[in-house]
């Protein structure tokens, strides 16, 4: 892993306790024999797996199968069990061959220092900047990325850019042209790509907030001339009230919740409130407790994440405001793998 070039602000850490807390490993008198049953059971799908990768017919749906079977042993043998098997899982040769994937590779080498870069995303989004990146892979890697970027977190991605989109486009048509907008975790702001309002000039201004300099970079060079402002800034500025930012219609952050504790997700949460305009909306996501790959990232992606339930994304919400002052609502994209939170602070 490469050291980032700036310091982390340590709002966005997690480990693997975190990850761990979030969801229950069965009782069982002798964890050894358990993390053993565990590597067997590893050993014979990763051999199944094999098998159909060198048989080199259907390879996406071998690395379908894989996924599902990552997330059933997850679940099966539970988070201290699971935490055990993750280096396991990371020392098998199988590891080698996975990250020919370019979408694997990245997210395990982690090139700028630190996990669920905006460079990441781009894959994701088979953005034109990581087409070079692609196009250095092996057939092999290119037939397993067909899948890993189609899998159902990929796929809930790609719809939270769209629906972010949505949101800025409905605003200025709602409020004309003083729209204000503040991405919190920006990353390189692609949504802003199709963004109608700002092609036709509509919003006063965009505010693009990331910790990384290289993603505030390229939002500088890609949006400059337009509304767009590029922030270098953080989590613990904004704590802190260290970024004077002015007050917004909206505010959102994508890919930055699943990072955070619940303690620093809610007090974000309450900042970006006193943030809003009277009317204004705030919305989070978060991938959902009920995400499909979940396995396979945290093992041959070394990608951790919190997932949230329902029932947490409730608890964070309604920490923000007091009651009266506000309309609350959490929804689930359509293929349930990203959960969203939006509460609109009342005129
Ligand atoms: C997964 S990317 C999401 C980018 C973009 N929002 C999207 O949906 O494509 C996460 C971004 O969060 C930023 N980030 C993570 N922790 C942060 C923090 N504590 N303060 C500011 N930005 C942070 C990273 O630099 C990265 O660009």
């Amino acid at each position: 892993m490469a050291q980032p070039l700036f310091s982390l602000d340590g709002q966005s850490l997690i480990t693997p306790q975190s990850v761990s807390n979030q969801f229950p490993s069965p009782h069982h008198d002798n964890q050894t024999d358990l993390l053993r049953t565990a590597e067997a059971e590893f050993a014979i799908i990763i051999n199944i797996a094999m098998q159909r990768f060198g048989a080199g017919k259907d390879l996406p749906g071998a690395v379908r199968w894989l996924i599902g079977q990552l997330h059933d042993i997850r679940q099966k043998f539970g988070a201290v069990v699971w935490q055990k098997l993750i280096p396991f899982i990371q020392a098998h040769s199988s590891s080698k061959i996975l990250q020919q994937c370019p979408f694997t590779r990245w997210s395990f080498e982690k090139p700028r220092g630190y996990s669920g870069d905006a460079s990441l995303i781009d894959f994701i989004y088979g953005h034109p900047a990581v087409a070079e990146e692609v196009a250095r892979s092996t057939l092999l890697g290119l037939d397993i990325f067909e899948y890993t970027i189609n899998a159902p977190g990929p796929i809930a991605v790609r719809e939270r850019r769209d629906i972010l989109t949505r949101y800025v486009d409905d605003t200025a048509a709602q409020t004309g042209s003083d729209t204000e907008v503040l991405a919190i975790a920006a990353g390189h702001l692609r949504e802003a790509e199709a963004s109608k309002a700002l092609a036709e000039g509509r919003l006063k201004r965009w505010v693009a907030l990331d910790q990384d300099p290289q993603s505030i970079g390229s939002i500088a060079s890609q949006f400059h001339g337009t509304s767009v402002e590029p922030i270098d800034g953080s989590v613990r500025g904004l704590l802190a009230r260290k970024h004077q930012l002015g007050t917004f219609d909206l505010i959102y952050a994508a890919g930055l919740y699943d990072y955070l504790a619940d303690k620093v997700a809610i007090r974000l949460t309450q900042i970006c409130m006193e943030m809003l305009k009277p009317g204004g909306v705030f919305l989070f996501a978060n991938f959902s407790d009920e995400m499909a790959d979940d396995g396979y990232m945290e093992s041959y992606m070394n990608w951790e994440l919190l997932q949230r339930s329902e029932a947490d994304m409730w608890r964070i919400a309604d920490a923000s405001a007091a009651e009266n002052t506000v309309e609350k609502t959490v929804w689930f994209g359509a293929n349930r793998n990203i959960i969203y939170a939006t509460i609109r602070k009342l005129p």
